[in-house]
């Protein structure tokens, strides 16, 4: 049962109240379910009563042609089993229009140039060799200006091996695979547990929390509630420390960034970039294939395991925000599918950081907690930055319904494997 808040107030309970039914019901769907004292969601309600009404008449029936039973009997009958949640109704034009990539075509041309070793189009990559200097891993000057003259070293030759080797194994394997869901213990908690010098246990965390970075933390005191998770999960490098412990708390297990955090990272000398200690591991999604530059210069100097997300689970996340962010775009707008693009940056749409996150943390571990998530107008975007505006190629009212059904009717998420067992999620605002 997740933990209650100390100072819990009555909506918590109540939410808390309702997911844990839910969950208990999903988890267990042959077993009876407590007795309801608190509000349930009314759909699941009524299908209780048809399925009870139900049950009662199919009861008299048989009991009137047989001699056997006794009113006593059917007095002391355990309730009947709760009906299977309803089947999700998702919309295939909506499914289809979330599986087709927009900027599928051009991330593939993209990858083959730098598989060519043409970085000309990159701006201040121009080579591979260039790249290496501006980041301060070699010195002495070369005039190289392309692939042939960087290949002289042999030192250089083996890391444009090396890179050519990890983006292709990357890109070969995105694709979709939801099941995928069903690997993040293997991929990620592993080599966690061996970090930590631990024997790899496929035994899920107890509890995690997935701090996000919403100005929302600073109206609250949730530091030590965050910190009492078995695992934290931060984003995006936002600043921990003295100022802000009240706020967000002092434990970090996983430090969540995107490539580009690391890309700034690379700049310096050893890549050093750990505000929350060198030990500390980092998982990361690549948001864009040069950033395997920064990735292989970066993981011969992490102490801590630096861990990529594996590209099948950036393609569920992807599939899964855009489905929620179209839909959202028609019902809200009424305008016509084909329009959602042009609002939402077409092929820069992306999910944030924070999504995969969540996404990771419903892998791999039994319950979820989610801080820092949402807005409010009195807020700040950030609470450790002063970015007024959200970027647009992100949608977070479409992430926001997501976590919203994680919370109430995760049977509603499209394209996750009817196998995967969803944990239980609490939304603190
Ligand atoms: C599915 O979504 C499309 C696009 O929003 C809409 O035109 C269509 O009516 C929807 N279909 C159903 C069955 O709701
Ligand atoms: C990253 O570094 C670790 C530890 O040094 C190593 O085991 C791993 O193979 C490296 N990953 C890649 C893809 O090179």
């Amino acid at each position: 049962m997740p933990k209650i808040l100390e100072d819990g107030s009555d909506e918590d309970e109540v939410k808390i109240r309702r997911i844990y039914i839910f969950w208990e019901y999903l988890a267990n769907p042959a077993g009876s379910i407590a007795p309801m004292k608190r509000p349930v969601r009314p759909l699941i309600s009524i299908l209780l009563l048809i399925a009870f009404a139900a049950t009662l008449s199919f009861r008299i029936a048989v009991r009137s042609s047989s001699m056997f039973s006794s009113e006593a009997e059917v007095l002391v009958q355990p309730p009947p089993p709760p009906p299977p949640p309803p089947p999700p109704v998702f919309n295939s034009t909506l499914l289809k229009f979330a599986a087709v990539e927009l900027g599928e075509a051009k991330s593939k041309q993209e990858i083959e140039q730098l598989l060519e070793g043409k970085f000309a189009s990159r701006g201040r990559y121009r080579t591979f060799a260039s790249w290496r200097r501006f980041n301060h891993h070699e010195t002495g000057a070369t005039t190289s200006t392309g692939l042939p003259v960087i290949l002289r070293s042999p030192q250089v030759y083996r890391y444009w091996l090396d890179f050519r080797r990890n983006l292709q194994d990357w890109a070969r394997k995105k694709m979709f695979q939801p099941d995928i869901m069903m690997d993040l213990v293997r991929l990620v908690k592993h080599p966690l547990d061996r970090h930590n010098g631990l024997v790899s246990s496929d035994k899920k965390y107890k509890s995690c929390a997935v701090v996000g970075n919403s100005g929302i933390l600073l109206n609250t005191n949730y530091g030590e509630l965050i910190d009492s998770h078995e695992v934290v999960i931060r984003l995006n490098n936002a600043r921990t420390g003295v100022m802000y412990e009240h706020k967000v708390g002092a434990k970090t297990s996983i430090s969540f960034v995107n490539s580009n955090i690391l890309h700034l990272c690379a700049r310096r000398a050893g890549c050093f970039c750990h505000p929350y200690g060198a030990n500390v591991p980092i998982v990361m999604y690549v948001c864009q294939p040069i950033h395997f530059l920064d990735y292989m210069m970066c993981n011969s100097s992490h102490k801590a395991p630096l861990l990529i997300t594996d590209p099948r689970f950036d393609i569920l996340c992807t599939r899964i925000v855009k489905y929620y962010s179209a839909k959202r775009f028609v019902e809200e707008t009424g305008k016509p599918l084909d329009e959602w693009g042009s609002t939402h940056e077409g092929s820069m749409f992306h999910y944030s950081s924070g999504m995969q996150a969540v996404m990771l943390a419903l892998g791999i571990c039994d319950e979820v907690s989610l801080f820092g998530f949402g807005k409010s107008t009195s807020a700040k975007h950030h609470y450790h930055t002063n970015q007024k505006a959200e970027l647009r190629l992100h949608d977070y009212e479409a992430e926001y319904a997501l976590y919203h059904d994680l919370v109430e009717s995760p049977q509603a998420i499209p394209f996750i494997p009817d196998k995967f067992r969803f944990p239980p999620v609490v939304i603190y605002q």
